[in-house]
């Protein structure tokens, strides 16, 4: 007998396949599968690192030597990190033009490694590093190998081009998220708790404009219940592969 998920899962590629013109909004869960730990929950980085100390923009202005504490280990898991089956399967039904974009609230460039072309990075990312007071920027790579934490020619502390809780989200990404939310009409919620806004008000902008939301997630969240039509509780890498193949080649068995 099939197991009640595989209804939820064709239901899913079926809605895909016919509707088409999705777009994915990821989080931290879907890189877990590739070594980097979520923020919130069990072995989050928020169980180590009080988000109040160490990732507001007043933390990094007031001590930015500890807030580099946190973000060098953060930087050294995104070096050794490769894309899992969840950001490669994306990618592939980007380039089947299932997909138009992936809007990520991720720093890691896990989504561009795999492939993925249209990626707007909502709270950044961490490959530049800027300088507060010069606004020069710098390749993170080159510099964090100078030292940690890294400096800028001016000799301040340089920051990661990334959002820190009290930043505002870049106005490009802010903009072009906006407009891929309201002109989709699949909306894949994958690895999010949905508790940071305004990431966690895409959905609702995309429901609002007639898409269907597709949640993968292992575990429920606020938009379960109230914005997504579909929940497959599983973990990325295997829902996505799941549906990616499905909507490639529908097994004739369904
Ligand atoms: P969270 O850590 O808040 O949530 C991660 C979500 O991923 C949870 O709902 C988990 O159940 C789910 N999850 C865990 N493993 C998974 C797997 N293998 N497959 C699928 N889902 C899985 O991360 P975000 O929602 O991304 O912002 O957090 C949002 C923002 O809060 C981050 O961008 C960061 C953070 O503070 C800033 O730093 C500004």
């Amino acid at each position: 007998m099939a197991h009640p998920t595989d209804r939820l899962f064709r239901e899913a590629a079926e809605t895909l396949r016919a509707r088409g013109n999705a777009v994915a909004l990821t989080g931290a869960g879907i890189s877990v599968e590739s070594g980097i730990p979520a923020f919130r929950g069990i072995q989050g980085m928020w169980e180590k690192y009080d988000p109040m100390e160490y990732a507001t923009i007043g933390a990094f202005l007031q001590d930015p030597e500890k807030v580099w504490g946190m973000l060098k280990e953060m930087v050294d898991l995104f070096s050794r990190a490769v894309p899992n089956s969840a950001h490669l399967g994306l990618a592939e039904m980007e380039r089947r033009g299932v997909l138009r974009s992936v809007i990520t609230q991720n720093v890691d460039g896990l989504h561009q490694a795999a492939g993925s072309r249209r990626v707007i990075e909502f709270h950044g990312n961490a490959e530049e590093l800027i300088c507060l007071s010069c606004w020069n920027r710098y390749p993170s790579r080159v510099k964090i190998r100078e030292g940690i934490p890294p400096r800028c020619a001016c000799g301040k502390i340089l920051k990661p081009n990334l959002v820190l809780f009290g930043e505002p989200i870049p106005w490009d990404a802010q903009e072009e998220a906006e407009t891929e939310a309201k002109r989709c009409s699949v909306l894949l919620v994958i690895g999010t708790s949905a508790q940071v806004a305004p990431a966690c008000d895409i959905p609702l902008l995309s429901k609002r404009s007639g898409a269907v939301i597709i949640e993968i997630n292992p575990e429920e969240t606020p938009l379960t219940k109230s914005v997504a039509d579909l929940h497959l509780r599983e973990k990325a890498g295997v829902a996505v592969t799941l549906l990616e193949r499905e909507i490639r080649t529908p097994d004739p068995s369904h």
